[in-house]
């Protein structure tokens, strides 16, 4: 049967999602937006599309939740993006009220959906979707993990000069400054980040300024953009996690998953490797961290336990 993807934030990222996710052939799409016109002028022009990029017109706008009835998968962006010189972490009371009725309504409309959060702060809206939705948490993920490995792989390859398919690097903890790119578990052409600094490919300044870039990778793009924040990346690394699900695919990802002692975590929404199949969240893998990794970690999940804590507060 043709599969529904439910777009609910109809901006940058909601419109590339949608691009994507119809190239991509995943099914029918819908753009829901609060803004009037907004989806539909966004699903009129993409489905105009089709002719060129051959797609059947599939995508919908619309600014009626009640149309996410249906929706296996459900990406969620809505919410305000960052301005220069703001953190994730400032835009925490806002997006939770925006986040707190999406979370309402999907749960109303397609309690069944595998449900992907991206609106940031991300690790912090994840777990407040999944509390007020009370939807099994294997079936709610955070997008952020894929998005930051990314960018590291990205600058690797650049700095040593070859293919990014020749690089396999994994960030994980929160998507904040906390964020922990791994060095032991990370490689380009199969040695660990580690040795090709022991080995004299990549001297160990170089590697701590990318280490650096990669944590600030989303502001960077914010202060260029002046208006608004990353949108190509983030919606690419969004859309993997869906195919994983649609199409079984079993891909080991790593997203904000829901910890429930993995890591010495419990109840909170961290990045970790995880494989998403039909199932969903179908496996937490957990890496063997050398020291080093375990207190960046260890830094990062405290960060993200903060958040949670003022978002407790806030709703008491
Ligand atoms: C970024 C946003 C999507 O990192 O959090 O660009």
């Amino acid at each position: 049967m043709k599969k529904k993807i439910g777009l609910v934030g109809a901006g940058n990222i909601g419109g590339t999602l949608a691009l994507l996710a119809a190239q991509k052939k995943l099914g029918d799409v819908l753009l829901l937006d609060v803004a009037p016109g907004l989806p539909q002028g966004k699903a009129l022009d993409l489905c105009q599309m089709g002719a060129t990029n051959c797609f059947e017109p599939i995508i919908s706008g619309s600014n009626n939740m009640a149309d996410l009835k249906g929706c296996n998968v459900v990406i969620i962006t809505a919410g305000l993006p960052r301005k220069p010189g703001m953190r994730r972490d400032d835009l925490l009371k806002t997006n939770s009220e925006i986040i707190g009725k999406i979370a309402l309504d999907v749960k109303k409309y397609c309690p069944d959906a595998f449900v992907i959060v991206v609106t940031n702060p991300l690790d912090a809206m994840v777990w407040h979707f999944q509390k007020v939705s009370g939807l099994p948490s294997h079936k709610v993920v955070g997008m952020a993990g894929i998005l930051d490995s990314s960018r590291f792989e990205m600058f690797l390859a650049q700095e040593l000069n070859t293919s990014i398919q020749s690089v396999s690097a994994t960030v994980l903890g929160g998507h904040g400054d906390t964020m922990v790119p791994l060095l032991a578990h990370s490689y380009v052409g199969g040695i660990s980040l580690e040795s090709l600094v022991k080995q004299g490919y990549l001297s160990q300044q170089r590697l701590d300024e990318i280490v650096e870039r990669t944590r600030k990778g989303g502001g960077e793009i914010v202060s260029l953009l002046k208006n608004g924040s990353a949108f190509y990346a983030p919606a690419a690394s969004a859309i993997l996690m869906a195919e994983s699900y649609l199409h079984d695919l079993k891909l080991t990802l790593p997203c904000a998953a829901h910890l429930t002692g993995q890591y010495g975590v419990d109840d909170l929404y961290v990045g970790v490797p995880i494989i998403i199949g039909a199932n969903g969240v179908e496996k937490i893998i957990e890496y063997q961290l050398n020291t080093q990794e375990k207190t960046m970690l260890d830094n990062s999940v405290q960060a993200v336990q903060d958040l949670v804590n003022s978002l407790k507060n806030l709703s008491n």
